[in-house]
């Protein structure tokens, strides 16, 4: 499917963004190792959360849609049974890694599979430290499938994480449920804490480093886990609401976790009017009503602490950067390489091809704002934050702006498209 996008002369209203789709993982997998029937509240309709829980069904997980989302029967840690074939992540790489964890200490074989995509993603980072722990797990090439071994004994170990990754950090403490004694996490650069804010983790922060630490057999209570509205998806809103003249978006109850939400600082520093108010909590995490104004930015060189932090946002934020007076910076993102597509590759070539002056790094894009920007034809590398970035370039650019690839946005944000074309006029 492709979209046309026409350039917008004003963009007023309030947009219903979806449920967020890290913590969905999350709260599906908490739920199902959890000990009796949980509900999850608020549950995501996008493909990627829909892919966990198709996967934990084919593990034997009786999981119900219910009025406000699903019930699910946990199985506690070991309850889980072996399915008749390989469990498919589709896009989500958030799945696989977070399921090779769980999966490395049941006592069956298993092999998990994904699109071709996902099956380009690097997943000796998840299957060097299982190893470590005892774990048996087979690569094809460095990537999927995976082929998981079970019934091998692990072992709690100190794991230092060599890149700020919360998927790999959620995917060794999961395996720590099952290893004898205790699992810890270290990490230098904090990468986003869903997974011991949920599970209430021991934490110390020390000399500059996180400490995360499980122990074998520790319980997961049955409970209602609530999943707040997803900050990735509000990027997109913050952008197209700075950079559009005449624009007054209203954003409720969006997720603000901190170790999420560094996009908001680097904004402001461009310039950006974006207010909250209505700070609460929800589901144990912070969440407020968001309300941004266009403004005029100018370029800022973003800091490498924010990276591991903004790194979903980083597409949008070359978006806000062409519109921005001056130059703005992105290095040490080179993560960005092995996300859904080479995000860094995708973002100089659409850009480019809108007319945007686009440096590219190894690690990283400089844009220098300010050039008027003509629609093109685009792609969206089958990647959806990719796909809803350029939706909302072709906002600000001349002419008629075409998104091939479109229908991807549905792996986070199925009413994206609907949503956008609803507040333009
Ligand atoms: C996620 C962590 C990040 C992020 C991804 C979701 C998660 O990936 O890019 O969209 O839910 O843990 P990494 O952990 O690989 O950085």
């Amino acid at each position: 499917m492709h979209q046309t996008i026409r350039p917008a002369r004003g963009l007023l209203g309030v947009v219903e963004l979806p449920a967020d789709k890290s913590i969905a993982h999350r709260t599906a997998l908490f739920a199902a190792l959890g000990d009796g029937v949980s509900h999850l509240v608020n549950y995501p309709a996008s493909a990627d959360p829909q892919s966990t829980l198709a996967c934990l069904r084919q593990l034997g997980v009786r999981i119900e849609a219910s009025e406000t989302g699903y019930t699910v029967h946990g199985v506690g840690l070991n309850g889980f049974s072996k399915p008749s074939g390989p469990l498919d992540c589709g896009n989500s790489g958030t799945t696989m890694r977070m399921l090779c964890g769980i999966l490395a200490g049941q006592p069956f074989d298993t092999e998990l599979i994904g699109d071709a995509s996902l099956s380009g993603r690097p997943m000796e980072r998840v299957a060097g430290p299982l190893r470590q722990m005892g774990a048996k797990i087979e690569l094809t090439d460095g990537h999927a499938p995976v082929r998981i071994r079970g019934g091998q004994r692990l072992k709690g170990m100190v794991y230092r994480l060599p890149m700020p990754s919360a998927q790999v950090k959620s995917c060794v403490l999961l395996a720590g449920l099952y290893a004898e004694g205790e699992t810890t996490v270290i990490e230098t650069l904090p990468s986003r804490d869903h997974t011991e804010r949920m599970l209430q983790l021991d934490v110390v922060e020390m000399n500059g480093e996180r400490r995360l630490t499980v122990r074998q057999g520790r319980r997961i209570p049955r409970q209602a886990w609530a999943v707040p509205r997803d900050f990735s998806a509000s990027a997109f809103f913050l952008v197209a609401g700075s950079i559009v003249p005449g624009a007054e978006l209203r954003l409720p109850g969006v997720g603000i976790n901190a170790s999420r939400s560094a996009l908001l600082d680097v904004l402001r520093a461009m310039g950006a009017s974006i207010t909250m108010s209505d700070e609460r909590t929800y589901g144990g995490e912070p969440i407020a009503d968001i309300l941004v104004k266009s403004s005029t930015l100018h370029g800022v060189t973003v800091p490498e602490e924010y990276i591991a932090n903004l790194i979903d946002e980083i597409p949008i934020l070359c978006v806000a950067a062409t519109q921005a007076k001056g130059r703005t910076e992105i290095r040490n993102a080179g993560e960005l390489r092995v996300k859904e597509t080479d995000r860094i590759a995708a973002m100089v070539k659409n850009l480019q091809a809108l007319g945007a002056d686009v440096e590219e790094f190894e690690d990283g894009l400089a844009i220098t704002g300010g050039k008027p920007l003509h629609g093109a034809e685009v792609e969206s590398y089958h990647d959806h934050r990719i796909a809803m970035a350029m939706g909302v370039a072709g906002l600000v650019a001349a002419g008629k702006t075409v998104v091939h690839g479109a229908e991807i946005a549905s792996v986070s944000f199925p009413t994206f498209w609907e949503q956008l074309a609803g507040i333009a006029s």
